[in-house]
């Protein structure tokens, strides 16, 4: 293809896909199957690969992140992000409607909008592009987030052509699905992280993310609710006007929006959504009522905290009687138990609630709990529903309490509960068969060792088998050919996958072969942290608790676990065994590049927030140049290089040792 024809098939591709994506994301009535929609997308990569200089920022190829981006910086809003106050009741509500009329009159209308539970947003666009993406912070100024905003689907990097004015502001909720939620906290479950406890703090967690490729994997969704620039009442009289013509500029904006002219209208629209907002995809936790019109939206204007022209109604979280049928204990593949309450099944927002979580024997007690109380169930922003309250009154006569088991419900061993731990144990690590099968399941996954060809089931049928009972047996099912094809439904070729993809996984990388090992706290981001900043387990093994909390991000506790682990003697045969079967147990470091030597002999740490560079930016400028990182500060540090929002003790410590402390600027003269 000429350059031409080239540059012309990126140009349509990139409006077509990027119309197909608005039809998708925001109208969400998709014109084209996604197999076409990918087969269209991989060859505007492609032509963008072979012709980087005609990738136009905007492409939607660049929806899927990829840059590390900074600290986050510190922005301030340009109008503050006020909250809402909020009311809980129809007496509440006619309280402010009355407020209202008394300065209005009667003649205005309100608009009722959906409370998406997420975190709210302001996005800038200059010239039709998307220049600043903030979080409210504490209302006055947030931090800018852009990047992690240009993942999201439903917001448009580039308006389509339209008139829409050359700067303004618009702010809106991100959130997350919550079918998308479901699936991607299943997976951290099984991955060892810690599970959110609802989309919202997923949604907010994704948002302060570093890396914004890791916030694409995870699908954020944006309505938009208010317009601000400085001569928005000019051309909009209205809130409801100015929605409409944000949503012919491109935006989300929610299709539930609603104008009513009277209370009693609002009312019904309030209590309709009570019961239809189980039925929506996402979360709400109430309605928004603001009052239509501009002009008078300013005659009634603010309080130092909320506006007088809009309230919040919130609903309450749902509650249900039911009874208590059995509490059973699970044991997860760190021992650690979890008591679950049985219940008789009972509707609660849309659902059949069967089970609740109990969290640990300090919850039983402090509900004080006995076989076939009637318990009170409650489902707010959570998932999993939980018990608030036993109804006392309906307690059967001579009820039994219900018991902590002192020893583990499956293997017997007595448990334990560590000082200052509400979570009771059991340390049968190498013997107790639900430990052990979540040990190796957790060591195949996708996320570690990517065993292919072997799922959580046949990890069970092995293990029944007696062919597994820890990782390291895993090298050797090979051997035991003969007796893997005589098990039920596993032929030959079954067989061949799994031994094959057993033996590829002695490719996988330290980190992933380290987070396997599922020692607790280390999910995979931490794994990948220590696995840099130690390069091999013999100099984590050797590591006091001191040098691994003193890695960027990882805190006491961590540390604490880690150092237990590789104490371990059983843990350190395992970890033996792997070796020899040539697992990677070291990072393997790519030939380094010398662009000078003028650092050479001198030692490093970097801490704080920087202006200029990263934290990754400037340890790669000190490397390339020779010198050397350290991971504290001790007497053969040489210098620190400090940025804002470093911790004071950091400071007054190298201050005592009399260690050089440098800015961004001077270390970056030291190597021109
Ligand atoms: S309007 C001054 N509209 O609720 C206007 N807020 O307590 C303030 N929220 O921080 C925002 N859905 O995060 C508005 N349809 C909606 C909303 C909404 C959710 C959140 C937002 C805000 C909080 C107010």
């Amino acid at each position: 293809m000429e350059k031409g024809d080239v540059a012309s098939r990126i140009a349509a591709l990139t409006k077509e896909l990027n119309d197909h994506n608005y039809k998708y994301y925001v109208l969400a009535q998709p014109s084209i199957s996604d197999f076409d929609f990918d087969q269209k997308l991989a060859e505007l990569a492609a032509l963008e690969k072979a012709h980087p200089e005609l990738l136009d920022p905007d492409s939607p190829t660049q929806k899927v992140g990829g840059d590390i981006t900074k600290q986050f910086k510190t922005v301030r809003h340009k109008w503050p992000m006020l909250s809402l106050s909020n009311t809980y009741n129809e007496k509440e509500l006619k309280d402010f409607d009355e407020r209202i009329r008394k300065v209005l009159g009667d003649d205005f209308e309100y608009v009722c909008e959906l409370k998406f539970d997420g975190l709210s947003i302001s996005l800038t666009y200059e010239q039709g592009a998307l220049t600043k993406g903030v979080t409210r912070g504490d209302g006055t100024q947030g931090d800018e987030v852009t990047t992690n905003i240009k993942t999201i689907k439903s917001v448009p990097n580039r308006l389509k052509s339209g008139t829409y004015p050359d700067l303004f502001e618009i702010r809106g909720e991100v959130f997350m699905h919550r079918a998308a939620f479901e699936r991607l906290n299943k997976e951290r479950v099984e991955n060892g992280d810690i599970p959110y406890a609802n989309p919202r703090n997923f949604a907010a967690g994704t948002i302060k993310l570093q890396d914004s490729s890791e916030v694409a994997k995870r699908p954020l969704d944006c309505f938009l609710y208010f317009l601000y620039m400085d001569d928005r009442d000019r051309l909009f009289k209205t809130h409801w006007d100015s929605l409409q013509a944000v949503k012919s500029w491109g935006f989300h904006v929610c299709e539930h929006t609603t104008l009513c002219s009277t209370l009693p209208e609002v009312l019904a629209f309030i209590s309709y959504w009570e019961n239809a907002r189980h039925k929506l995809s996402y979360d709400i936790d109430g309605i928004v009522i603001k009052v239509n019109n501009y002009a008078q939206q300013h005659e009634l204007g603010f309080t130092a905290k909320s506006p007088r022209w809009a309230i919040s109604y919130k609903y309450k979280a749902e509650e249900a009687e039911t009874i208590l049928q059995s509490v059973s204990y699970q044991v997860g593949r760190t021992g650690a138990v979890t008591p679950v309450a049985n219940l008789q099944p009972v509707q609660l927002s849309g659902t059949t609630v069967k089970r609740a979580t109990l969290h640990n024997a300090n919850e039983i007690a402090r509900l004080d709990l006995h076989e076939l109380d009637t318990v009170l169930v409650e489902k707010g922003g959570e998932i999993i529903p939980k018990i608030v309250g036993v109804n006392k009154d309906k307690r059967v006569p001579e009820p039994v309490q219900i018991a902590y088991p002192t020893e583990c419900p499956v293997c017997n061993t007595p448990l334990i509960r560590k000082e200052g731990e509400a979570v009771h144990y059991c340390p049968n690590e190498l013997g107790c068969p639900p430990q052990i099968v979540g040990k190796i399941q957790h060591f195949i996954s996708r996320k570690a060792m990517d065993i292919a060809g072997m799922g959580n089931e046949t990890v069970e049928v092995l293990y029944k088998k007696g062919l597994l009972t820890q990782v390291g047996d895993l090298y050797h099912l090979h051997r035991h050919q003969s007796e893997l094809e005589q098990i039920e439904r596993f032929g030959e070729r079954s067989i061949q996958n799994m031994l094959q993809g057993i033996e590829k996984s002695k490719e996988q990388p330290f980190q992933k072969v380290l987070f396997g090992l599922g020692i607790r706290y280390v999910g995979e981001t931490i794994a990948k942290k220590l696995a840099n900043s130690f390069k091999n387990i013999d100099n984590l093994i050797q590591a006091s608790t001191e040098d691994i909390a003193a890695v960027e991000e990882i805190g006491e506790r961590i540390a604490q676990s880690v150092k237990e682990y590789l104490s371990n003697p059983l843990h350190l045969q395992q970890i033996s065994v792997l070796k020899n079967e040539q697992l990677q147990f070291a990072i393997v470091e790519e030939e380094l590049q010398l662009t000078s030597s003028k650092l050479a002999d001198k030692s490093f740490v970097i801490s704080g927030v920087f202006e200029h560079y990263s934290r990754e930016e400037l340890s790669k400028l000190i490397v390339e140049n020779g010198g050397k990182l350290l991971s504290g500060i001790s007497a053969k540090l040489n210098y620190l290089v400090a940025g804002d929002k470093m911790g004071p003790s950091k400071l007054a410590k190298a201050q005592k040792l009399n260690i050089a402390i440098i800015s961004e600027d001077e270390l970056i003269k030291m190597i021109q």
